[in-house]
């Protein structure tokens, strides 16, 4: 075979593996090719329901109301009566969806799943910017669910904030457009805003710091990124515990700039938190894109914190391929960090964002230094500005959204408005991996864990070859904007496995719970069992 064959031989090979997708790097299904609506905004509840929702101002959407439910709204600045949805209730047992009702306007808001399961969303524009709607805990099988709003319940308007679920169970609202303070809710003594000069501070004439990325910290405090540095803060007391250097480079990682963040999965019976920080746009990007229509390249680097420490100082690696606007995605392995959507160059914004990038990349936080990122089979669909992922209790990663224009736009624009949703695979749920993969069989649909208690799980598995098995717990973020609210994942103590594979394959596993409401705040989270690098389904577990 001449080089030139042999070469054309290999092309051949990657693209069917490519095609198949079958290939290490994990695999790509088309869930549904229009669900009418731009996945702007989603979020998994504990009955394996994902609500998802854009704005109520873009227009007609591509999802009619059900009769009778126009929406006269004299305020919209697109449409005053319309009778599409701008919400949906997607299942996805079913992989159907049904539109919802919202009223005042949802664009770039936020949101936190309350301990006892109900979804409040806050903020939004115009005439939804202290709003707060409350989508309930349906049973099963029920379909009549919808959002009920309270148009003015909070104490400022919030556009482009972050939310935080606090350890009380309440959540912290951080920041915004011209807000430079928090507050909470649901509201107890404390009814008013507090000052956070931290976010005037980091802004910049392009702003660079909408939606602060914040964490809750093992320690209480939040860590509040925002723009090219951060703090821990104490929120209770309003004082800044302390100042983080800034990010080496200086470049800004926070919206329009979008980067994306995420803590880095937690050891639960450690003391110590890392932060994970990656991409982004350099400093004068969107006034480049906006003003200039130039579209400068991406930021190629992470940095990683370790948040815990007095000193901590900046590590930076290089990932594989630039991206702005990415989504990060913890795997339930604990080991695996999904970096995922975006573009190549440009920035976040109407119209700014160029060079889709279609490859997943996998960070792993234990890999050797070096080594730690491997790119993932591509996407064909561009996901840039109000694109979205998160993590399903199947271990699927469910990825939807993509609109960077001013209005549902498919015809005479390079990246049409998107109404499709995807499931990413990574590898571990490959056919290959099938005899790894535990079965949990504890009974009961959602089971209650007690701070610091013990707890038995039996499981099933056809091949374990240790006597550890991992168990993780893992609490589902609010995805909007590159940044998923709320994302926490706990690697549990756990003890030797019990139980033998003859004549069965059943056996069972002691760990500990979380031991407080610190380290995982109240609500419900996906709880996994992962043997060899594999996860189980994960099973809903309650924890207050
Ligand atoms: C959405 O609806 C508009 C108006 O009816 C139509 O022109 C367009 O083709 C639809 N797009 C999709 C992707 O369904
Ligand atoms: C968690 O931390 C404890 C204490 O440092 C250590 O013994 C244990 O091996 C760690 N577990 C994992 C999964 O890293
Ligand atoms: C703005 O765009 C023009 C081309 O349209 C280019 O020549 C110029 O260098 C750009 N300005 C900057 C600051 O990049
Ligand atoms: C879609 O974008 C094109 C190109 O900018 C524009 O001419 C058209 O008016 C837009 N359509 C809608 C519905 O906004
Ligand atoms: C687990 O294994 C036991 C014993 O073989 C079996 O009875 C049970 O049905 C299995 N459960 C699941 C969920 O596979």
């Amino acid at each position: 075979m001449s080089g030139t064959s042999i070469s054309t031989a290999l092309f051949l090979l990657i693209s069917c593996l490519q095609l198949s997708g079958a290939a290490s790097g994990g695999s790509w299904s088309l869930l549904q090719p229009n669900i009418g609506i731009s996945a702007m905004h989603m979020q998994l509840l504990h009955n394996d329901r994902v609500i998802i929702f854009d704005r109520t101002d873009f227009g007609p959407s591509n999802l009619s109301l059900l009769a009778g439910n126009c929406r006269e709204d004299p305020n919209d600045q697109a449409l005053q009566h319309d009778c599409t949805a701008h919400s949906l209730e997607y299942d996805i047992t079913t992989n159907s969806f049904r539109p919802l009702n919202i009223l005042t306007d949802t664009w770039c808001s936020s949101a936190t799943v309350s301990p006892d399961g109900r979804l409040f969303q806050t903020g939004g524009f115009n005439d939804g910017d202290r709003a707060v709607r409350i989508f309930p805990t349906c049973p099963n099988h029920n379909t009549d669910c919808d959002w009920s709003e309270n148009p003015v319940a909070l104490s400022v308007r919030r556009w482009y904030a972050t939310n935080t679920i606090l350890p009380d169970g309440r959540a912290v609202i951080v920041g915004g457009r011209k807000q430079f303070n928090y507050e909470f809710y649901p509201k107890d003594s404390n009814p008013g805003v507090s000052t956070l000069a931290f976010l005037s501070q980091t802004k910049d004439p392009e702003e660079n710091n909408l939606y602060p990325f914040v964490h809750l910290n093992v320690d209480g405090n939040l860590f509040i990124f925002a723009n090219n540095r951060a703090i821990l803060f104490d929120y209770k007391t309003n004082t800044i515990v302390r100042i983080y250097p800034t990010i080496p480079g200086s470049d800004p990682r926070n919206y329009p700039s979008s980067g994306s963040s995420v803590l880095l999965p937690l050891n639960a019976t450690a003391a110590e938190a890392e932060v994970l920080v990656c991409g982004g746009a350099p400093k004068g990007s969107f006034i480049l894109a906006s003003k200039n229509a130039t579209f400068v390249k991406a930021l190629t680097t992470c940095g990683r914190i370790k948040i815990t420490d007095f000193s901590p100082t900046w590590q930076m690696e290089t990932m594989p391929v630039a991206r702005v606007m990415g989504d990060m995605v913890l795997l339930p392995t604990g080991a695996d960090v999904l970096i995922i959507n975006g573009a190549e160059a440009g920035t976040a914004g109407w119209e700014l964002g160029r060079n889709p990038v279609l490859s997943p990349v996998v960070y792993r936080p234990d890999g050797p230094s070096g080594s730690r990122f491997v790119v993932q089979s591509p996407s064909s669909v561009p996901r840039l500005y109000h694109s979205t992922a998160v993590l399903l209790r199947d271990g699927r990663v469910l990825v939807g959204g993509s609109n960077p224009h001013i209005y549902y736009n498919f015809s005479g624009v390079q990246y049409p408005t998107e109404l499709s949703l995807e499931a990413f695979s990574p590898d571990y749920l490959s056919q290959d991996s099938s005899g790894l993969r535990a079965v949990i069989v504890t009974e009961g649909s959602a089971f209650e864990l007690s701070y610091g208690k013990e707890f038995v799980l039996g499981f099933n598995v056809s091949l374990l070859r240790s006597k550890y098995v991992r168990v993780t717990m893992v609490m589902p973020a609010f995805s909007t904007h590159s940044f998923s609210m709320n994302q926490r994942l706990l690697i549990l103590g756990s003890k030797a496995v019990a139980g033998s594979s003859s004549p069965r394959s059943s056996y069972a596993v002691v760990a500990a719970a979380p031991a407080s409401a610190t380290l995982a705040p109240p609500g419900y989270y996906m709880l996994f069992v992962v043997n060899e690098g594999v996860p189980s389904e994960g099973v809903w577990v309650h924890i207050q």
